[in-house]
Order: structure tokens, then C-alpha cells, then sequence
């Protein structure tokens, strides 16, 4: 195997690389706050630096002298500043950021250098996947961005294969490992472990996520209407918030993707919707969302061998030929895209073009231990959140496994948020 700081150091590099090019504005455009969801692109930048500080340099002890003042350090503390406010903090300017990011890194790719082979990388496997979720959230605050286009196009991505669309495969009851262990995935994060065996009974569940063309047939159907098809809350949302159709669709047809106006891709995964509009979608379309036990049992199990695949498609790591991963195609593929992605179960594209939401409230595993940043997912168990799986288009693929928990309120819908169907079966072959 090779030498897990080299693996670091590249993985390390890469976010930055990938950071730098999603900061690489000018000084007004980072200074902006593009919606009280998300911060000004230069506070994530300083941010970035300033965890990755805390937690290789000062292992965690906040106590310790970090390389910015404490009240400079303290306008990037992201549970203490709400994003709302961030602009309006005297944050570091842009080159000051990059400086400091810098030179937090030189220094941290002097201690990955001095790690013995008995360490554990795993703080720093930590801090690479911090980053590359900041820059997905980065991704995020661009695509709300008003004003002229600043990013382009998007790279090219595989054609779509026709006649997927609402159709699904079964995953026949019994028991399969949920959750992994360090020993097989020594860079999963705190609420992915432990490995535990769960019986699941039967279901159905989509081959591909719902897409466009589906979901206008809901719009087209009036489902924004009837309240049949909502839950209570759901629906109590939906009036409030005067949701019509997914964020970012125009009335006619067209979408804005990153500030370009373009007709909505038929066969594209549907994108930007919440968790209550992806709740009534599946009531209307006579089906349900699947848990995320579910979910990860569709991508994972393999019933052939009764283990899990460390990839839906088996060991290989994620490339170009079979997933939407990384960020640079700025949007989801069509459906059909990637068959030699598909899961044992013939699931296609669980991994890529965007966070499914599941039925699921975000909870420990049995046997839950927090890691290092120990305030990662506990303060969130059991809040307003739902469960989102798969990854979008936009998250960094050396970050991403099958057993990645992402979660969210089940009303916003900025994130680069889908879903796909799952049904209840009473008999095995039903
Ligand atoms: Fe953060």
C-alpha cells in the first residue's frame, strides 16, 4: 500500500488547489455575501485555515496560541458567528487569508513529513474532507451569486441512456452491514462507525434519482397545490415560503445554473429541492423516500458474495467512467450516465450528481465514538434534520464513501439536494 502521508500530502494539495481556483475573485466578489445562507466566500477561505490550525497544529486545543490573534481567530468560529452576519465581521482580507492559509499549511505538511508509521493520519484525513466541503459550500454561495456569469460552462459529462426514468430494482429482506470500521476505512468520519449488522426487510428502490422531466409532471399536476400530498409541516412550509417549484426553475421551462439562464435538462436529476417537496413528489408518484439504511443497503451490499463493496460498483476508485464527482461539470448528469457505476442491486448514480434525501433523522450509530472534532455531528443528532446520501456532483471523490452521512434541515434546499423513490414490498418477489 502506499505511504498514507504521500496519499495526505497529494489529497491535502488537491483541496487546496481546488480552494484556491473557488476563491480565485476579486476582492469585492469574495467580500460578498451572496445569502444569509451561506458566507462570504473569504470567510470560508480564512476559515478553512484557521480549522485546519486548530486541529494539526494545536491537535484540538483551542487554549493553545493558534497563528491568528484570539479575536481574529474568533470571527471564524463557525458556531459562535452566524453565516448571516459573516460580512459584516472585520474578517481578513483576501491576500491576508491566502498568507495565512499558507503558511498554515507549510507547517502542516511538516508534521504530516514527521509522522512515524505507527501515527494515525487520520486527523488530517479529517481536515482534507473539512475543506472539501467547504468548497462545496463554496459551490453553493456561487450558484446564488446575482449578477454575470463567473464560472463557465462546466465540463463535458457522458450521454444519458433512455428508459430508466421511474423505473426501480428490488433488494430482497435480510440482514446486511451497515456502517464501516476503521480497519476497512480508516478515513471515515465519526458517524459512519461502527460496523453493525441490521436486518432490512424488502423494498424497491429507484434505479436512477428522480429527474427533471419527472418532477415538472408533479408541477404540471398541480402537486404545489394539493395538500394531499404533503405532510403537514411539509405543506405549512410550502404556503409560507411560497414554494411553487424547485429553486432556480423559471416558470417557462428554463433554469439558472450559476447565473446562465438555459433550458431545463430533461433526463438531468432533479436538483434544489427540499426534503418536504421530495416527501410529497414521492406521495404523489404512489412511493416513498428510503431510509438511509435502505439506501446504503442498495449501494453497498453485495448479495453474491454477502459483503459489502467498498464502492457501489466494487474497490475501484472513483474515476471519470463512473461517477459525477469533483465539482468541474457544475451541474448533475443525465440519468444513465455511468452503467458501469451500478451497485450489485443494478442502482445507478448513488455516487455523484446530488444529495438524495432520505426518510431518515440523523442519529449515532450503536456504539458511536466522536472523533477529534468532536463537535463534527453530536450536537446534531436527534435536531431538525434529515439525512442526505449519495454526494453531489460537487463533492471532492477522495472525501466520499458509500456510508458519508450528510444532513440537513429539512427545508432548505440550496444544497445541491434530489432524491430517488423506494417502495415497501410485502413478498420477496412482488
Ligand atoms: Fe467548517
Amino acid at each position: 500500500m502506499n505511504d498514507p502521508r504521500e496519499l495526505l500530502a497529494r489529497e491535502l494539495t488537491a483541496a487546496r488547489d481546488r480552494t484556491l481556483l473557488l476563491t480565485d475573485h476579486d476582492e469585492p466578489e469574495l467580500l460578498r455575501q451572496h445569502s444569509p445562507l451561506l458566507s462570504p466566500l473569504v470567510w470560508d477561505l480564512a476559515h478553512i485555515g484557521q480549522q485546519e490550525d486548530l486541529w494539526l497544529l494545536r491537535r484540538g486545543d483551542a487554549r493553545r496560541e493558534g497563528l491568528l490573534p484570539a479575536d481574529v481567530e474568533a470571527l471564524y468560529d463557525a458556531f459562535s458567528q452566524p453565516r448571516a452576519v459573516r460580512s459584516r465581521l472585520p474578517l481578513l482580507p483576501p491576500v491576508a487569508a491566502r498568507a495565512f492559509c499558507g503558511e498554515v499549511r507549510g507547517r502542516v505538511l511538516d508534521r504530516l513529513d514527521l509522522l512515524g508509521a505507527d501515527d494515525d493520519p487520520f486527523d488530517f484525513a479529517m481536515v482534507v474532507s473539512h475543506e472539501q466541503q467547504h468548497d462545496e459550500t463554496m459551490l453553493q454561495a456561487l450558484n446564488l451569486r446575482s449578477g454575470p456569469p463567473l464560472l463557465g460552462a462546466g465540463a463535458p459529462l457522458p450521454p444519458g441512456r433512455a428508459g430508466l426514468a421511474g423505473t426501480s430494482v428490488l433488494v430482497p429482506g435480510g440482514p446486511f452491514v451497515l456502517g464501516v470500521d476503521a480497519a476497512d476505512e480508516p478515513f471515515s468520519l465519526d458517524n459512519e462507525r461502527p460496523a453493525h449488522v441490521v436486518d432490512v426487510p424488502a423494498f424497491r428502490i429507484g434505479r436512477v434519482p428522480v429527474t427533471n422531466a419527472g418532477y415538472a409532471a408533479f408541477v404540471a399536476d398541480g402537486g404545489y397545490a394539493d395538500p394531499r400530498w404533503w405532510s403537514p409541516r411539509g405543506w405549512a412550509h410550502r404556503v409560507e415560503a411560497a414554494l411553487s417549484r424547485p429553486q432556480f426553475w423559471g416558470a417557462d421551462g428554463t433554469r439558472t445554473r450559476f447565473g446562465v439562464v438555459e433550458e431545463l435538462p430533461p433526463d438531468e436529476p432533479v436538483q434544489h429541492v427540499t426534503f418536504f417537496e421530495a416527501e410529497a413528489y414521492a406521495a404523489w408518484a404512489g412511493a416513498r423516500l428510503p431510509t438511509e439504511v435502505e439506501w446504503e443497503k442498495a449501494a453497498v451490499w453485495d448479495p453474491a458474495t454477502g459483503r459489502r463493496r467498498r464502492f457501489p460498483w466494487g474497490a475501484a476508485e472513483p474515476s471519470p467512467a463512473l461517477a459525477n464527482l469533483g465539482g468541474a461539470a457544475l451541474r448533475p448528469a443525465p440519468v444513465g450516465a455511468y452503467p458501469a457505476g451500478a451497485s450489485a442491486y443494478g442502482v445507478e448514480q448513488l455516487m455523484g450528481e446530488v444529495w438524495e434525501w432520505t426518510s431518515s433523522a440523523f442519529g449515532p450509530w450503536p456504539g458511536f465514538r466522536p472523533m477529534l472534532y468532536a463537535d463534527y455531528s453530536a450536537p446534531f443528532f436527534g435536531g431538525d434534520y434529515r439525512v442526505l446520501r449519495g454526494g453531489s456532483w460537487a463533492v471532492g471523490p477522495s472525501i466520499l464513501r458509500p456510508s458519508f452521512r450528510n444532513w440537513d434541515h429539512p427545508y432548505r434546499r440550496q444544497v445541491f439536494s434530489g432524491f430517488r423513490l423506494a417502495w415497501s414490498v410485502d413478498e420477496p418477489d412482488a
